[in-house]
């Protein structure tokens, strides 16, 4: 337990106060360079704090920014108490915080600890067998009758995420340690109670520094199942130890000992688990503020539903607007009286949402951005805004296997070739769903490299940038940010938002996203024409709209009984 007392680290965070907020998510990488490199970095996240601050935003959540080897751009960390040199220091972060905080907004930083950097001290003197650390992580000997380190030695037949297999060979000791990610990413032994009291130290030392919440890194992936704890002995022919890892025996335990140990909830810091795997169910027992866990998590379901049938990594397939809709209410409706939802469609590890729920064409663009925004941050929970998600930023024309960045999407091309599978398909699913769409960098001007950087980008900026960028949006009135600025500001002013009940309506209509949001006696109607063709609006189905308010529309009000391509409308209904 901690010994702090209560302030100030927790001045301007009151109970609850996450519950009325809209959270922006920087990859720094890609946010604002400052120094030339063709990387963003801390520095430039401060130079732009009033562009965020005009958007309306009340927290920023950083991904990794700590010292990595960056082989998952900072998701691989090898040391959590000091920022990477490309992304500035400590006393950059530092003035980050106070210039957020002068502004009222807060800052969360991205927790990641199912796994460190291969290059972490920890993991270094962990590969000496001998070591006090060598049970810091999780290690195996080769599979029986096998050479270690010859090609099908692995303990298990096991793929890890972005690597044929989760297994990685260590030559000096002669065994395999688990690698969920990648080689260079090897997963912390969470049954050790060192490791869970050196992470919560490591928290505390960032909750004392004036940060006021952390986003958890696949947070559902830190309780192993019986095969890597040695509980139960590992089957040499097993394959699916990647679906196992999810949801594990100790998780609930462990979270509820973290916030324990760091104070979270006693500091009512803001916490998000990211968990891949997680249902309705998990999320309830995650977030019932009783059993004092997390406050909200990210499903993965609605972005996992255009996977395609089978294991394939390389296949997608559409998703019907009624089974997108259908899942985001499913969430609402499990989490409507317990726990709280996190509501996202854009993330740095999602393409674009306006290229793939939405219409990116230029007839549609703005629209479908507008309207996309509409339905999510009309929806009950807190909404998150990814960087370039306020300007409608697209997919970039990717078409060759030498213009993408991303580990992941390398492992994909590689896995297809080595399937026989035509690379024209893999390139096919990576122009559609790759990471690195979401990760070009942000579009701030028409001048050169889009303000982003006055040396060679890390990665190419999307072309459209000379019309697409935050200074023409700022100028115009009818533009996507002034759009979600307007969506901000309505949830920051109604309680109906915050807290009404969510009901949806006409579920199965393939065109109209419409629902209501009630609190007390009033009642909010959305009705969004998700598509790219007009759309009548049926005569059943629908509360009466007689006297009703618009709000917020993406067209002027013109006829009540049709909607335009893409065109939203919030109601408040008399
Ligand atoms: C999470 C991150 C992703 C990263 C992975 C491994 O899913 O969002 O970017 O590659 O965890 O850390």
């Amino acid at each position: 337990m901690t010994s702090r007392t209560t302030d100030p680290i927790d001045a301007g965070r009151p109970d609850g106060w996450w519950r009325s907020a809209v959270v922006y998510q920087i990859y720094p990488r890609s946010f604002q360079d400052s120094d030339g490199d063709g990387i963003g970095d801390i520095p430039g996240i401060t130079r732009r704090i009033d562009y965020l601050a005009d958007l309306g935003v009340d927290v920023l959540w950083l991904s990794p920014v700590y010292r990595s080897p960056q082989v998952d751009n900072g998701y691989d960390i090898s040391d959590y108490q000091d920022i990477d040199p490309e992304f500035g220091t400590l006393a950059d972060l530092d003035a980050l915080i106070a210039a957020a905080h002068e502004r009222g907004i807060k800052l969360v930083m991205d927790l990641v600890v199912n796994h460190t950097s291969d290059q972490h001290p920890w993991f270094v003197e962990s590969r000496d067998p001998a070591s006090a650390k060598r049970d810091w992580y999780i290690w195996r000997p080769a599979r029986p009758g096998f050479e270690p380190g010859t090609p099908g030695a692995e303990p298990d037949r096991s793929p890890a995420a972005f690597a044929p297999s989760a297994w990685a060979y260590d030559p000096t000791s002669r065994e395999y340690y688990f690698a969920l990610f990648s080689a260079g990413q090897p997963d912390l032994n969470w049954e050790n109670p060192d490791v869970r009291q050196a992470v919560y130290a490591m928290m505390r030392w960032w909750i004392d520094r004036g940060i006021d919440g952390f986003r958890m890194d696949v947070i559902n992936l830190i309780s192993k199942p019986a095969e890597l704890t040695g509980a139960a002995p590992l089957d040499p022919d097993g394959d699916q130890l990647r679906l196992r890892v999810t949801n594990g025996p100790r998780l609930h335990e462990f979270l509820q000992e973290m916030n324990r140990e760091t104070g979270l909830d006693e500091h009512n810091l803001v916490t998000v688990g990211e968990m891949p795997g997680s249902t309705v169910e998990t999320a309830v027992l995650t977030t019932d503020p009783d059993r004092h866990e997390l406050n909200m998590v990210f499903t993965f379901e609605h972005v996992r539903m255009d996977r395609g049938p089978g294991s394939r990594l390389w296949d997608f397939a559409d998703v019907p607007l009624s089974a997108l809709k259908g899942n985001l209410a499913h969430w609402q409706d499990g989490l409507a009286d317990v726990g709280w939802n996190s509501l996202y469609f854009d993330n740095h590890d999602q393409p674009r949402a306006v290229s793939r729920f939405g219409d990116d064409s230029p007839e549609h663009r703005v629209n479908s951005a507008k309207t996309l925004g509409t339905v999510l941050h009309l929806h009950k929970g807190t909404p998150y805004v990814y960087q370039g998600e306020e300007l409608g930023m697209t997919n970039a024309p990717l078409t060759e296997i030498g213009q993408y960045r991303d580990i992941s999407a390398l492992n994909v091309h590689a896995a297809a070739l080595a399937a026989g599978v035509p690379e024209g398909e893999a390139l096919r699913f990576l122009a559609a769903r790759s990471r690195d769409h979401a990760r070009t960098p942000m579009q701030w001007d028409a001048g050169a490299h889009a303000g982003f950087t006055t040396g060679t980008p890390w990665l190419a900026l999307n072309p459209n940038y000379d019309t697409i960028n935050a200074d023409a949006a700022r100028r115009d009135p009818d533009s996507v940010f002034a759009h979600f600025r307007k969506l901000i500001a309505l949830r920051h002013e109604s309680a109906a938002v915050q807290e009404g009940r969510f009901q949806l309506l006409l579920p199965d209509h393939e065109q109209l996203w419409a629902f209501t949001r009630s609190l007390g006696d009033e009642t909010m109607l959305v009705l969004a024409n998700c598509s790219s063709s007009p759309v009548t609006v049926p005569a059943e189905g629908l509360p009466d709209v007689t006297g009703a308010e618009l709000l917020l529309g993406t067209h002027a009000a013109g006829d009540a009984g049709e909607l335009a391509p893409w065109e939203s409308r919030i109601l408040r209904l008399r």
